[in-house]
């Protein structure tokens, strides 16, 4: 039996007799898990001194989902591979990061991409002073160091650069730097026991049939099927969305619920391809620091969002949303 299912199991063990108790989880996130897992806070020290500057910062106007959170804190614990999915600004790359600043775990972000080469993901020979010497990649050095690694927006590399992660992406799974010079042994990374990784997407790895997303790659399934978590992480509930806005900017008060109000409305046209923006929590965030600095709701929407309508109809649309929720004609 590999350490991740030893310790999974000991952890089921543990849960079964109830010798683990929500505290630490509850005292850290200041929510009751909705599963039961632990949380486990780490100090710096745990870290070795290169993954340092990784340890994320709390944002103190972050709210956390209380379900995904669970989840992924969970999945961390446990050493699961979690995948995320949801709509562009939803809060998936937010959620992971915010989730380590509260654990103390070192965090890397790196984001796929068409052109990617596994040189850049996993390291390359490159030339200093007149020698040829092998510089690992910021993956490879993650793998080793412990880090939680989020590879965002994984569908857009293509397939078979995602498959050279196949071995490490099985639980007691080792990385292999088939590029490298030397023999086999130099060329084996064990990864670091607290090195994880988390996937985040808008597709589900099957492509995109709306045609929102471009860019995206259908998967291999045996990729796919790597995965022991998938969170589905949509837009929050209107009032926890319109809490994320006046944390932030408490000046707009009740200007936040009518932020919301017309956020879902042009979300509904989106959703039914009737308008082909949409209007994320990073686009309220972005209207609502506009609108204050400007104290004017209605141009600070027209600059973040309305000019961004590729058609008179539907900029006609948004027009007639903007109406039913401020009574009020959009000028512009
Ligand atoms: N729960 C939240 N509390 C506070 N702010 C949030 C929350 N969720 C999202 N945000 C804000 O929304 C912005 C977008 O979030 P994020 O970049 O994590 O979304 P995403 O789902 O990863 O988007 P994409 O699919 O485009 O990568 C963040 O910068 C953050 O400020
Ligand atoms: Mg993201």
């Amino acid at each position: 039996m590999n350490d991740n299912r030893k310790k999974l199991q000991k952890l089921f063990e543990l849960v079964e007799k109830k010798e683990i108790t929500d505290t630490s989880f509850k005292d850290t996130f200041g929510f009751e898990p909705l599963v039961v897992t632990k949380a486990t806070v780490h100090k710096e020290s745990d870290w070795p001194v290169n993954m340092h500057g990784f340890i994320p910062a709390v944002d103190p106007n972050y709210i956390l989902p209380e379900e995904a959170t669970s989840i992924l804190v969970y999945g961390i614990e446990t050493g699961q591979f979690v995948n995320i999915v949801g709509p562009t600004g939803s809060g998936k790359s937010t959620l992971v990061e915010q989730v380590c600043a509260h654990l103390k775990r070192p965090f890397v972000r790196f984001n796929g991409r068409g052109d990617m080469e596994t040189s850049s993901l996993l390291g390359q020979l490159t030339v200093e002073g007149g020698a040829t010497v092998w510089r690992d990649g910021v993956f490879t050095e993650a793998v080793k160091s412990g880090a939680v690694v989020l590879f965002d927006e994984y569908t857009a590399t293509p397939p078979e650069i995602n498959m050279s992660l196949q071995w490490l992406r099985e639980h007691g799974g080792k990385l292999l730097l088939t590029d490298k010079p030397g023999d086999n042994q130099d060329r084996l990374i064990v990864p670091h026991e607290q090195f994880r990784l988390v996937c985040a997407d808008n597709t589900r790895g099957l492509g995109d049939n709306s045609d929102q997303f471009a860019g995206t790659n259908i998967q291999n399934s045996a990729s796919l099927n790597r995965f022991d978590i998938t969170i589905e992480h949509n837009y929050m509930n209107p009032k926890i969305e319109a809490g994320i806005i006046t944390k932030k900017h408490p000046e707009l008060k009740d200007g936040a619920e009518y932020m919301i109000k017309l956020a879902t409305l042009i979300r509904n046209g989106y959703g039914k391809s009737e308008i082909s923006v949409t209007l994320s929590p990073r686009n309220l965030l972005s209207w609502a620091k506009k609108a204050k600095d400007w104290g004017d709701m209605e141009k600070s929407f027209v600059f973040t969002y309305y000019n961004m309508l590729p058609s008179d109809q539907e900029r006609s649309a948004v027009k007639g949303f903007y109406k039913t929720v401020f009574s009020k004609n959009l000028e512009v």
